[in-house]
């Protein structure tokens, strides 16, 4: 069987759990042994409890799951057998390139070398590898066990073959795939996500609504229908059609986009006005937030069952 091989933080935790409930083995590999004993620790409490609420992914039972995770401190040792390796280390460039520098001198030519990375850029990260052709960027969503997509971004000299492989591996798990065609700042994720946040940021900051009534627009709103389909088939059904939306509401969608501001500072007396509203409602201590994150675990547990019944009907 296949083996794959990570870090075992809290996104290499997650990543293990999907790729053994995808029947493959799994070895994860960490600097410190007392950071895989808790690793595998967290993964076992975690797999009980989702297979008690019947929320397990994949035909296997959470200890057949847990039978194919193995743990490693020798980097050589771990990636011994390994076709797919899966870099899941703190977002910090320089030990990301230290690493990638590591394992390029010790892998063959058959290994795909994929980065967790969620915006360091692959020309950052691989060139000048020698397996350059074998690297590439697979960035999950937190948290990856529920939110299935993976944007799959590979550097100028990635190999297609690589880039296609690492797809169809991610459709073999039950992740949601997609390609960016070249490298950008933000993929297509963050981007969208920091387009929204910008203009959130405007509308509180000047004043417009509250802090709280703005994540009701999206959490009571526009969210609801982006749980299914895209800002484009929205634009679609929207009107009859794109070609329809564009002749209808070109003119309206320019107006409104030329009203944008700058890019916020984040910063001064508008962050602090946001973070007194977001404090008061959920304290900024583990405790609440904690709990809050529980919360929103399950509700993307319960989504992600509604999803799959809607698809089957
Ligand atoms: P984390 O801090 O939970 O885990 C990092 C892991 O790397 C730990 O297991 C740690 O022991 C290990 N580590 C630390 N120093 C190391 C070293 N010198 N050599 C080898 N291993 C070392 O971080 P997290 O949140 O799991 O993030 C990992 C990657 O995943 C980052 O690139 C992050 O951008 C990306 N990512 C994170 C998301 C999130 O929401 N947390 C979402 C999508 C991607």
């Amino acid at each position: 069987a296949d083996i794959y091989f990570l870090f075992s933080g809290l996104i290499g935790r997650s990543w293990a759990m999907v790729f053994a409930a995808g029947g493959f083995k799994v070895k994860l590999y960490d600097i410190a042994q007392q950071q895989l004993t808790s690793a595998l620790e967290s993964i076992r409490k975690q797999m009980k409890e989702l297979e008690k609420s019947g929320f397990l992914k994949g035909a296997l039972s959470a200890e057949q799951q847990l039978a194919l995770i193995s743990v490693c401190t020798d980097l050589k040792a771990a990636v011994e057998g390994a076709t797919f390796i899966q870099e899941c280390t703190p977002e910090k460039l320089e030990l990301k390139k230290k690493i990638f520098g590591q394992l390029d001198l010790i892998v063959g030519s058959n290994v795909i070398l994929s980065s967790s990375t969620s915006c360091l850029l692959p020309s950052k990260l691989f060139t000048g590898l020698k397996h350059v052709k074998q690297c590439i960027v697979s960035h999950p969503v937190n948290p990856p066990y529920f939110v299935p997509l993976v944007e799959i971004v590979p550097h100028p000299e990635t190999d297609p073959s690589t880039t296609e492989k690492t797809y169809a591996l991610m459709k073999k798990i039950g992740q949601s795939p997609v390609k960016l065609n070249r490298e950008i700042e933000g993929f297509a994720l963050n981007r969208l996500q920091y387009a929204v946040i910008s203009e959130a940021w405007r509308l509180v900051g000047e004043g417009v609504i509250s802090p709280t009534d703005l994540d009701l627009v999206m959490s009571d709103g526009l969210g609801m229908r982006y749980a299914f389909i895209g800002p484009l088939e929205t634009m679609h059904l929207n009107a009859e059609g794109i070609t329809n939306y564009c002749e209808r509401y070109n003119e309206g969608m320019r107006l409104v986009l030329n009203t944008f501001g700058p890019v916020p500072e984040f910063s001064g007396e508008i962050e602090q006005k946001i973070s007194q509203a977001m404090s008061e409602k959920i304290p900024v201590v583990p405790k609440d937030l904690d709990a809050r994150r529980k919360w929103r675990d399950e509700c993307l547990t319960g989504l992600a069952k509604l999803k799959k019944q809607m698809k089957s009907d």
